[in-house]
């Protein structure tokens, strides 16, 4: 089952400068209880798109449904299944972190476990405090639990990371993935942060001026681009005959390319040429590379 559908959504602002389509065009599939990423340079129209999903913004033209239901015809339940962390933090700075958590229970009629949802975030010493008193980062934590207090069934999160110290980012990632496994969510990340993203989305999108570049797994973005994985082989000679598949990159260490016909014709030549193989390291293409790529093909 997919947790978002949508066909062409488009949303243009009529501002000073002119109109701006901030989103264009976009027509995305997320599956149900997957994570995904959604990166872009400023403006790209991340925080646009989370607005159009939530249907805080109403689309200019375009169609979708939200875990089955018409983006443009049940906005009220809609909201009341999903969940926004917004860049911008809203909270009410004379409530102490826990009537905060309290205060987005009632709004909701959801009973949570708040003494557990504080502990996973090391927020417990902190409940009695009030909020414009916390740092910054603690002041995310408290809004990513408020954000998803009534455990919507689609969670987006927009700029998560920022602010938090390594710490609090690695009780974010078991967070989310406790989210995924127990209660089934499905959470949609816009960052700038591609590291996090690579290591805990199922999929990511990048968008450059309001458009989807490209949507899917890193290993099928990778394909498309070109992308391989390498390997790093170091070896006590290098062989002869393989320049074409190999690129020597210090003496004794060769790189090639991880195919399994690459790795094949390579592997054999060097047991041919009696070469010892003494250490192996995986290369992988970063998120960074293909994001680099991507934009640099689309302005050409
Ligand atoms: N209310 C608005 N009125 C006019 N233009 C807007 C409005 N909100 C956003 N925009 C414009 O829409 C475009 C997309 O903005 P958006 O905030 O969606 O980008 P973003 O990808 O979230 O960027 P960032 O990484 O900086 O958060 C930008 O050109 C922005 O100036
Ligand atoms: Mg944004």
């Amino acid at each position: 089952m997919n947790a978002i559908i949508t066909d062409s959504l488009t949303k243009t602002f009529v501002s000073k400068i002119g109109p701006i389509e901030a989103v264009k065009d976009l027509s995305l599939m997320i599956k149900a209880n997957s994570i995904y990423g959604l990166i872009g340079h400023n403006g790209a129209g991340k925080t646009t798109a989370f607005m159009l999903l939530n249907t805080l913004l109403e689309p200019t033209r375009g169609s979708g449904w939200i875990l089955g239901l018409d983006l443009l015809k049940d906005q009220k339940r809609i909201r009341q299944l999903t969940g926004l962390l917004t860049e911008n933090l809203r909270l009410y700075d004379e409530l102490t972190v826990e009537e905060t958590l309290l205060f987005f229970a009632n709004l909701y009629g959801a009973s949570p476990n708040i003494p557990d949802l504080l502990e996973r975030f090391e927020l417990t010493e902190w409940r009695k405090q009030q909020v414009d008193r916390l740092s910054t980062g603690m002041r995310k934590k408290v809004a990513i639990l408020s954000a998803c207090i009534h455990r919507p069934r689609l969670l987006f999160l927009d700029e998560p990371f920022s602010g938090l110290d390594p710490l609090a980012m690695h009780g974010l990632r078991d967070f989310i993935n406790y989210l995924l496994e127990y209660t089934e969510m499905t959470v949609i990340i816009a960052s700038h942060n591609l590291k996090e993203l690579a290591g805990l989305c199922d999929e990511v999108g990048i968008m450059k001026e309001g458009q989807m570049v490209i949507s899917g797994t890193l290993t099928k973005i990778k394909q498309e681009y070109g992308f391989h994985d390498y390997l790093q082989l170091q070896v006590d000679r290098v062989p002869t005959g393989l320049e074409r598949l190999i690129t020597n990159l210090a003496p004794g260490i060769i790189s090639v390319a991880n195919t399994p016909e690459n790795l094949d014709v390579v592997l054999r030549t060097l047991r041919e040429q009696n070469i010892n193989v003494i250490d192996i390291e995986k290369q992988t293409a970063a998120l960074e590379d293909i994001y680099q790529r991507v934009y640099q093909e689309v302005a050409q």
